[in-house]
């Protein structure tokens, strides 16, 4: 019996991957080096700075902390002007009848992303208001795969892992909800998302 419901925000609740590639392009031009759209599959569920440190990988360039940080930063100035466009219409498809659904039922609902975006992005979607629990990029000291996200998303809930149920659309985020004892549902493709108990292609399968 589900009491409570986790999930993640890029890629389940809105595409915002496709900003993110837009952004993180723009910075790989500026450094003199392509970025494509399946090195931006490596982004996926990843931190900004670790997104950055695959970036420059993939560029073949090193820089300093400082000059990493400053790059970062530049790269979330033109995703936050991305994202400030956003509106209700770019939710994907299910999510708000499913969001109304687990909260007319009592079902606790909880954010768990590595986003420092997320409040923001919820907001711009006019769906903040449905959330019991928020935990974000900037609540977490630990990545996906490690559970602590989907932890501290339960204990804001008030209930036990074993009652949560997360949505995740990442490889290393159905990780973290297995490894935080959560049954997992994952969006997407089913070869990429193996571990989770089950896949379907959105919230609109549900
Ligand atoms: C999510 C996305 C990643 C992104 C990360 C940090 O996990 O899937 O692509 O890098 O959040 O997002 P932020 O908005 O804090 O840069
Ligand atoms: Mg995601």
């Amino acid at each position: 019996q589900m009491k409570g419901a986790i999930f993640d925000l890029d890629g389940v609740i809105v595409d915002t991957a496709k900003y993110h590639y837009l952004a993180w392009r723009s910075l790989a031009s500026e450094l003199g080096f392509d970025f494509t759209e399946a090195d931006n599959e490596r982004l996926k569920g990843v931190s900004r700075m670790r997104s950055l440190d695959i970036l420059l990988e993939i560029g073949r360039l090193e820089f300093t902390d400082a000059e990493k940080l400053a790059m970062a930063d530049k790269k979330n100035r033109l995703y936050v002007e991305y994202i400030s466009r956003l509106d209700e219409a770019e939710l994907l498809p299910g999510v708000r009848s499913y969001l109304n659904r687990l909260h007319d039922s009592g079902i606790g609902i909880a954010l768990g992303s590595a986003s420092k975006n997320a409040l923001f992005i919820l907001d711009k979607l006019n769906i903040a208001g449905l959330f019991d629990a928020v935990v974000d990029g900037n609540k977490v000291s630990r990545a996906k795969p490690d559970p602590e996200v989907f932890l501290i998303a339960s204990q804001e809930l008030g209930l036990q892992p074993g009652e949560c149920v997360v949505f995740e659309d990442a490889e290393a985020g159905v990780a973290a909800g297995k490894a935080a004892g959560m049954r997992v549902i994952g969006i997407g493709r089913p070869e990429v998302l193996g571990e989770a108990d089950i896949v379907i292609s959105g919230l609109h399968e549900l």
